[in-house]
C-alpha cells in the first residue's frame, strides 16, 4: 500500500487545503520567536504565509533547529493548514516538522533596515525576492497579459519586428550602434516601420518587444532597455488611432483592477485614482495643450527652474507633469508641431505646421504612456521629410515600397510597458518595473 504522504502545494493554493497535512516548500522570509513557538514566515514565489511551530508539537530537537535557521534558508515545511483566526481569507500553517535543503553560507545582505536604491539595485537578483518587488512583477506580468489579450480579441496578428535594425526610427541621436558583421546596424529603437509593412499584409498587427534608446540624460522614466507594444492598423486616421489608445489603456487598468488588488494594497496604491480611468478621456490640441502648461506654471508659488515651455517645443516631463493636474484621467494631446515629431508623420491638411500625432499623458505625474498618430502615406511627402531629417535614403528603400505598392491610410502607437507598470503600481522611479533595469550607469546583474 502506497504511504499516506502529505501534497506538496502552494501558499497561494492554501485555501484549498484547510483542515489538510502539507508541505511546503520554500525560503525563510522571516522568524520570531517567543519562548515556546516559533512563528516561520516562509515564501515560496506564489506568496507568503506564516507556519506557526510549537515546541509541544515538535518536540525539542526540531524546535532548537528551527531556531538556528536564517532568513533565506531554503526548507520543506510540513504541517496542517488552518484559517487565521483572526484575519479572513488569510491561512497559515501549524507546523508538524521541517526538512533544511540548504543553509546560507553567508549572511542574507539585504535586512529589515533600509538600504539605498544602489545597494538595492547592485542586489537586484536577490532583491526581486521581496514583497514589494514581487507585487511589482505580478502587476507588469498582468500587464502584459492584458496587452496581448486586447489586441489578440480584436483580430490583430502579432509579427515581431528585428531587435537589428539597419536604420533609426526614432531620431538619431537615441541609437545604440552595434557591429553586425563588418556593417554598422543599429538596436531597434521601435518595431513601427515593420509594422507598417505588416499592416498592408494584416490589416491590424502589432508587435511586443524590448527597444533599445541610448538615452544620456538620467531621469525617472526613462530606460536604455524597454519594452514597448506596438499596434498598427491600416485604412484609420487619427481619431481610430486616439479611440484604440483610450480602449486600450481602460482595459489594461481594469485587468489590473480586477486581478491584482492584493499587490496595489501591498504597494499602497491608491486604487481609487485607477477606477477613475474610464472613456472619454480629454482631447486636447497641442496649441490648447501648451496654454494650459503656462496657467499652471503661473499657479506655482515659487519659479521652477525649467525653461518655459514655448509653442514648438517638446514636452519636458514638468511639463507633463503640470498638464496632467487638469485631468482625473490620461489626456491625449495631439496635432504637434512637425518640427518635434520624427519623419514619418502624417502632415495636418488643415495646417502643415502640424503633424497628426498623439501622445497620451497619464494622470498624477507618471507622464507620456502612448506615442503614435497617423502616417504620412504620400511618397513624395515622405521622401521629402527623409531628406530634412538627414536619413540615409537608400535605408529606407523597403519602407518606400510600403508607398509605392498601394499606399493607404494608417496608424498606430507605442505605449512603454514599463511606464505603464509605474503609473499602476504608482512607482516615483522606473527602474523598479523592470526585472533588471538597464539604464545610463547600469549594466548589471
Ligand atoms: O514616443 P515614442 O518614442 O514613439 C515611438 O517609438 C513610435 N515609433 C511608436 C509607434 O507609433 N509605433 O515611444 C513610445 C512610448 C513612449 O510613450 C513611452 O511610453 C515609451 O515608449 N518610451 C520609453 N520608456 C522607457 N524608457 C525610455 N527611454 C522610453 N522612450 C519611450
Ligand atoms: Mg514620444
Amino acid at each position: 500500500m502506497a504511504s499516506e504522504r502529505p501534497a506538496v502545494v502552494s501558499i497561494q493554493d492554501l485555501a484549498k487545503h484547510v483542515g489538510t497535512e502539507v508541505v511546503l516548500q520554500g525560503w525563510l522570509y522571516n522568524k520570531r520567536s517567543s519562548g515556546k513557538l516559533h512563528f516561520l514566515e516562509v515564501r515560496d514565489g506564489s506568496g507568503i504565509t506564516q507556519c506557526v511551530m510549537a515546541k509541544a508539537d515538535v518536540g525539542e530537537d526540531v524546535f532548537v533547529a528551527a531556531d538556528g535557521l536564517q532568513q533565506e534558508a531554503s526548507l520543506r515545511v510540513s504541517g496542517k493548514v488552518v484559517a487565521h483566526p483572526k484575519r479572513e481569507g488569510v491561512y497559515e500553517l501549524q507546523a508538524t516538522g521541517f526538512e533544511l535543503v540548504a543553509a546560507p553560507s553567508e549572511a542574507y545582505p539585504i535586512t529589515k533596515k533600509e538600504h539605498g536604491p544602489d545597494f538595492l539595485m547592485d542586489h537586484r537578483h536577490l532583491w526581486l525576492r521581496s514583497k514589494r518587488q514581487h507585487a511589482i512583477m505580478r502587476v507588469r506580468h498582468t500587464i502584459v497579459t492584458a496587452i496581448r489579450e486586447f489586441f489578440d480579441d480584436r483580430g490583430f496578428t502579432l509579427i515581431d519586428a528585428p531587435i537589428f535594425t539597419p536604420s533609426a526610427c526614432e531620431g538619431t541621436s537615441t541609437l545604440f550602434e552595434t557591429d553586425y558583421h563588418g556593417q554598422p546596424a543599429y538596436l531597434t529603437q521601435s518595431g513601427q516601420l515593420y509594422m507598417e509593412a505588416a499592416a498592408a499584409a494584416f490589416g491590424k498587427a502589432y508587435c511586443f518587444g524590448p527597444t533599445f534608446r541610448a538615452e544620456k540624460s538620467k531621469t525617472r522614466r526613462h530606460l536604455a532597455e524597454f519594452w514597448m507594444v506596438e499596434p498598427e492598423v491600416a485604412f484609420t486616421d487619427l481619431e481610430g488611432v486616439m479611440d484604440l489608445a483610450e480602449d486600450f489603456i481602460c482595459h489594461i487598468v481594469g485587468r489590473v483592477l480586477e486581478r491584482r488588488r492584493p499587490e496595489l494594497a501591498e504597494l499602497e496604491r491608491d486604487v481609487a485614482a485607477l477606477e477613475k480611468i474610464q472613456k472619454p478621456f480629454p482631447r486636447v490640441t497641442y496649441t490648447d495643450a501648451v496654454n494650459l502648461v503656462a496657467e499652471e506654471r503661473a499657479k506655482l508659488e515659487a519659479a521652477s527652474e525649467a525653461p518655459r515651455l514655448e509653442w514648438g517645443n517638446d514636452f519636458g516631463a514638468e511639463d507633463e507633469t503640470l498638464l496632467a493636474k487638469r485631468f482625473d484621467r490620461p489626456v491625449m494631446v495631439h496635432r504637434w508641431p512637425e518640427e518635434v515629431k520624427a519623419f514619418y508623420m502624417k502632415r495636418d491638411p488643415a495646417d502643415p505646421r502640424l503633424a497628426l500625432g498623439v501622445d497620451v499623458i497619464a494622470p498624477e505625474g507618471y507622464g507620456e504612456v502612448i506615442g503614435g498618430g497617423q502616417r504620412e502615406e504620400s511618397l513624395e511627402v515622405l521622401d521629402a521629410a527623409i531628406q530634412k531629417h538627414g536619413l540615409p535614403m537608400d535605408a529606407f528603400e523597403w519602407y518606400r515600397d510600403i508607398r509605392k505598392y498601394g499606399g493607404f491610410p494608417h496608424g498606430g502607437f507605442g505605449l512603454g510597458l514599463e511606464r505603464m507598470v509605474s503609473w499602476m503600481c504608482g512607482l516615483g522611479h522606473v527602474r523598479e518595473t523592470i526585472p533588471f533595469p538597464r539604464m545610463l550607469n547600469r549594466l548589471s546583474p
